[in-house]
């Protein structure tokens, strides 16, 4: 593994410009380390975004979206509009912390101006995209699970969930541990 550091909390989209080299004028996604993903068929549906044009974000709907970044949609599903941590949502669904990018991320990424909260924001960067058009939105469906783990709670949740499902299935078996029939 390769890495490299992000000195201060500057932002996400900073991760970009950081990272330039590395992508190498290459298409890329990014995942936030806090995030955890699980369902059956999501690698299909990353694969697939991984092959789109423009960026591709995968919403989630919550209970509490102004924790994140709000995606609004029109009466016909139609992206109006992503807002970072708004007191008053438009929508239940958050923007979830994988992203796929195009080649132009890291030129695009150099664009964007600090924030108020002073981050260069990945919903700013998003935006770009919107605006031009090129914004893809998968909505993950109730049968998978996007867990955040950025508070205390919301970590002994995930700790729990995962928990739960390992003792159920009981991952650490192998098939050749049980009898035949
Ligand atoms: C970040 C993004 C936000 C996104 C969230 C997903 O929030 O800014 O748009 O919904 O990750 O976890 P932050 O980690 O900065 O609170």
């Amino acid at each position: 593994i390769n890495y490299e550091i992000q000195e201060k909390p500057n932002g996400l989209a900073q991760a970009f410009i950081i990272a330039e080299k590395f992508l190498n004028g290459e298409a890329c996604a990014l995942i936030l380390g806090d995030n955890i993903f699980y369902g059956d068929g999501l690698s299909k549906q990353l694969l697939k975004a991984g092959s789109n044009n423009g960026a591709t974000l995968f919403a989630y709907g919550v209970r509490d979206p102004e924790r994140y970044g709000v995606i609004s949609f029109d009466k016909n599903n139609k992206v109006l509009d992503i807002e970072e941590k708004p007191t008053y949502p438009k929508s239940i669904y958050a923007v979830t912390g994988i992203y796929f990018y195009d080649q132009n991320v890291v030129e695009k990424a150099k664009t964007l101006k600090l924030s108020k909260r002073g981050e260069y924001e990945i919903t700013d960067l998003n935006m770009i995209y919107l605006r031009e058009n090129n914004l893809n939105i998968v909505r993950l469906s109730r049968g998978s699970a996007w867990l955040d783990t950025g508070t205390f709670e919301s970590l002994n949740e995930a700790s729990n969930f995962v928990r739960t499902i390992e003792n159920r299935q009981n991952s650490n078996r192998s098939p050749n541990d049980f009898w035949t029939i």
